[in-house]
């Protein structure tokens, strides 16, 4: 696919089944990933591939982290959070790895991570799959944060889940209008 049709045509798809990327093309999704600008080139980024059974250890950790978050939640509760990161074949969490740089501020890394991140999605839907980035509670979770490997000021950006759509998704149309402006001069106090 051409890249400027991938990025028009781009859509998220909630409702995923496999097949999934394979190994080799998880590789090209990631090589797209770390061409995301990056200020100082300080990688402030960590891919986990999440498949297979790993799915279900996830869907423990969740549930494990709600348990802290609501020990009140009940077991229906639980059971859907558990079953969360079976929605997809294919999971890649994005984590920001913050480092303490003199000129890169904390937001500027995570704005790397962000690139990466939708330079997977764009990639992923190029190859003819389809995903949505999810965060929710679990992204902020110092219970999964630890588990994921996340230390210090990391962030985890997003639970990225890919797979094939299970029905093609409808693009909406959009106005740009109200999004754009032309700035011709500093406004007057
Ligand atoms: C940082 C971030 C976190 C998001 N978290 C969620 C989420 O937890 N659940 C969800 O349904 N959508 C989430 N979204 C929105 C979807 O990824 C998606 O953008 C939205 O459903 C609109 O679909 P579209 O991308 O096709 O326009 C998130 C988006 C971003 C950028």
């Amino acid at each position: 696919m051409e890249a400027i049709d991938a990025l028009l045509s781009r859509k998220s798809s909630a409702m995923l089944e496999f097949p999934a990327p394979s190994q080799k093309e998880i590789q090209i999704l990631l090589q797209a990933a770390v061409r995301a600008p990056d200020h100082c080139r300080l990688r402030p980024w960590k891919f986990l591939i999440v498949k297979n059974d790993a799915r279900e250890a996830l869907g423990d950790v969740m549930v494990e982290a709600l348990k802290i978050r609501d020990p009140k939640a009940t077991d229906a509760m639980l059971e859907k959070t558990r079953g969360k990161p079976l929605r997809a074949p294919l999971i890649i969490v994005v984590i920001a790895k913050i480092k303490e740089h003199p000129k890169v501020p904390n937001v500027e890394q995570i704005l790397s991570a962000g690139a990466a991140t939708q330079n997977i999605m764009i990639a992923a839907h190029a190859l003819g799959y389809a995903g949505i980035w999810r965060s929710g509670a679990p992204c902020f979770d110092e219970h999964v944060r630890v588990s994921l490997g996340a230390t210090g000021k990391d962030q985890i950006v997003g639970f990225l889940y890919l797979g094939t759509a299970s029905k093609k998704p409808v693009l909406p149309t959009e106005s740009m209008d109200e999004y754009i402006d032309y700035w011709t001069g500093a406004q007057k106090k």
